[in-house]
């Protein structure tokens, strides 16, 4: 047996757990990232011994010492997945394998602890398994949370000897408000997300934080979500604060940046191309900058906009604000291509439609 299946994680349940009918209650709407479980799986790596002390047990504040590398050179990463409950009470992830993939190319970016595949999947698993009573039915999830930190207490500048992984779940319904059928974005122009031989493509907290600021402008801006543009030439759109985006051409076609390192490789953005692609429609990888995109939406050549991500599923973008002024796309609501898209990728997702892909895992 090899040592990645050799490590046994203890099981320590909660000793107060909530309520069944607690749980219904935090189950209604819940706000996303607010609501938790009751449990969580934490896996200490430290070097020379490896991946070690996997535990289940009642989600509880860590105890880290102020020199803690997390938060002095911010050597953090993160996952984000869901767990679906279908109609006939089955529950499922998507597509697991991929964020498992993804947590280890953001490791070695981040110079970070190698965690092996099978080993996030079972932690995933064994969360979705001991707080199963917290998946909601209907349009929820239970969005998955796994991230991993430098937990050695040192200050020196290189990569930590030691880390945690950990898993931590929330109930969730919507990411944007209830009933919003397309969000309005804010283009900005002064801040970047990402430049060429950056972090960009890693899933690391620090690429969060450095889009805080331009989120802050757009919400000052009435907006819902930043869009960022290459940090080279301020021209070429990249992705929005947290999901990636697609455009839907008059002639049938859907575009979307191409993956260059700038970029997060989202699993939602991989899993649009290939259903657009087996429905039959042409997806080109082709870089697009913002005056194309405005003059596109103003000659009616581009038809939608959409966003996409774990937390954002498929959202349409109806209104995009810039420096310069305002445009709207399309009629300014959610279009038949991203309402296309969206309901095969949920519909598969929960289980109501057939999934020639083999994405769904129980
Ligand atoms: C996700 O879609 O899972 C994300 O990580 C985006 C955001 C919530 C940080």
């Amino acid at each position: 047996m090899n040592a990645e299946n050799q490590l046994q994680f203890a099981v320590e349940r909660c000793p107060d757990p909530t309520p069944a009918d607690q749980i219904a209650t935090r189950l209604v709407n819940p706000a996303f990232g607010r609501v938790f479980t009751d449990h969580m799986v934490t896996i200490r790596w430290t070097e020379g011994r490896g991946w070690h002390d996997a535990k289940v047990e009642a989600r509880r504040p860590f105890q880290i010492d102020p020199a803690c590398a997390v938060l002095h050179y911010a050597q953090e990463i993160f996952e984000g997945m869901k767990a679906y409950r279908g109609d006939d009470g089955k529950i499922s992830l998507f597509r697991p394998q991929e964020n498992a993939k993804r947590f280890r190319a953001s490791a070695a970016r981040m110079s970070m602890a190698d965690l092996p595949e099978t080993i996030f999947l079972r932690a995933v698993e064994a969360l979705v398994d001991i707080d199963r009573d917290w998946i909601p039915g209907g349009d929820g999830s239970l969005y998955l949370r796994p991230f991993m930190f430098a937990s050695e207490s040192f200050l020196g500048v290189r990569a930590a000897a030691e880390y945690i992984f950990c898993v931590i779940a929330c109930p969730v319904g919507p990411y944007f408000k209830a009933g919003k059928s397309a969000v309005t974005v804010w283009v900005s122009e002064q801040y970047t997300r990402a430049a060429p031989g950056g972090t960009g493509a890693a899933k690391c907290g620090g690429n969060y934080a450095a889009s805080l600021i331009a989120q802050t402008e757009a919400a000052a801006k009435g907006c819902d979500q930043v869009v960022f543009l290459d940090a080279a030439e301020h021209r070429w759109i990249e992705e929005l604060g947290g999901m990636n985006v697609f455009f839907v051409m008059d002639d049938g076609t859907l575009r979307t940046p191409p993956l260059k390192g700038t970029i997060l490789p989202g699993i939602t953005r991989a899993s649009i191309i290939e259903l657009a692609r087996h429905e039959g429609m042409t997806v080109n990888e082709v870089a697009y900058d913002f005056e194309s995109w405005r003059a596109d939406a103003a000659s009616g050549r581009l038809k939608e906009t959409f966003a996409c991500g774990t937390a954002a599923v498929v959202t349409a973008i109806g209104q995009v604000r810039h420096a310069g002024g305002e445009f709207t796309i399309g009629h300014g609501g959610e279009g038949q291509v991203t309402q296309r898209l969206r309901s095969l990728l949920t519909g598969m997702q929960r289980g109501k439609i057939a999934d020639p892909f083999a994405w769904v895992h129980h």
